[in-house]
């Protein structure tokens, strides 16, 4: 089984060379992802989740630390790691087909092999029959499950996700989160998730971890099932309605809004 692993990360902009501040944005984070985990990221604005999926998507180096796929050192961007953002920048000159076939066309796939894994992915996000379908014929929700279909065409091992039901309306959201964990379910993938839902994170996660800013430090690394209650028949209004998950919600909110007492004063 595969992991993604954060050891004793650090990230500074200024030192990065990318400008910004000189204190560091994220210190001594020691975080590891594997296959089948469902990871979700929270902590307040500016606390450095972004700055953390970039880091584990290769776009940044970190500072200090190291960042590694199965202890081999990642060096940039690469196959394994498939990112999704809030905002699904697909094509619009393509149609949803077409989109989802276009990492693999980069690798130069033939044609007839691309659509073949395009029409197995629109099936897996619950788009069959919509291939011809250009990208502003589709509603938000098909946009960034067409979206989520490009990532996974190339099978990465990780699935980097930047608050992708973002946009979305409450109603369409939250079938989107159970869409979300049966994509998980089907396909090996280990999640990455940034959110700032409180909600969201214990409904999916098998494990949410709290970031606290300036600078960002993991504050608080719990385990979760209600994903799997979910998964495995449980209706997700009985979920939510039920006192462990009440119970859990109010444990994840003071979580993230306690200041530490070195940083209260
Ligand atoms: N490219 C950059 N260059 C310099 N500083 C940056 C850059 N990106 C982010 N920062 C700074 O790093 C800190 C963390 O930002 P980041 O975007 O990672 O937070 P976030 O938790 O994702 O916030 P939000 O919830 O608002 O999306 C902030 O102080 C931000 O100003
Ligand atoms: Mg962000």
């Amino acid at each position: 089984m595969s992991s993604l692993s954060l050891q004793n990360v650090s990230l500074n902009y200024a030192l990065s060379g990318t400008g910004g501040g000189a204190d560091d944005v994220l210190r001594n984070i020691n975080l590891s992802l594997d296959e089948r985990e469902f990871v979700v990221v929270i902590g307040r604005s500016g606390s450095g989740k972004t700055s953390l999926l970039n880091l584990a998507a290769g776009f940044l180096n970190p500072s200090r630390g190291a960042i590694s796929v199965d202890g081999v050192p990642i060096t940039g961007p690469g196959r394994d790691r498939a990112v999704v953002f809030q905002d699904d920048a697909l094509y619009p000159w393509l149609n949803a087909r077409d989109n989802i076939g276009f990492p693999l066309k980069l690798r130069h796939v033939p044609k007839a092999a691309r659509d073949l894994r395009a029409e197995e992915l629109l099936n897996l996000v619950g788009l069959s029959g919509a291939g011809d379908k250009k990208i502003w014929e589709l509603s938000g929700g098909m946009r960034q499950r067409v979206g989520i279909a490009r990532a996974l065409a190339s099978d990465p091992k990780f699935l980097l996700m930047d608050e992708p039901l973002g946009a979305l309306d409450a109603l369409t959201r939250s079938r989107m989160q159970s869409f979300l964990l049966n994509v998980w379910q089907a396909t090996s993938t280990g999640v990455l998730l940034i959110t700032h839902s409180i909600d969201e994170a214990l409904f999916l996660a098998t494990r949410v971890i709290v970031l606290e800013p300036n600078p960002g430090r993991v504050a608080a690394d719990l385990r979760l099932d209600f994903g799997g209650r979910h998964l495995a028949g449980e209706e997700a209004a009985a979920i939510r309605g039920s006192a462990e998950f009440k119970s859990a919600y109010e444990g994840l909110t003071l979580a993230i809004h306690t200041e530490t007492a070195e940083f209260a004063a």
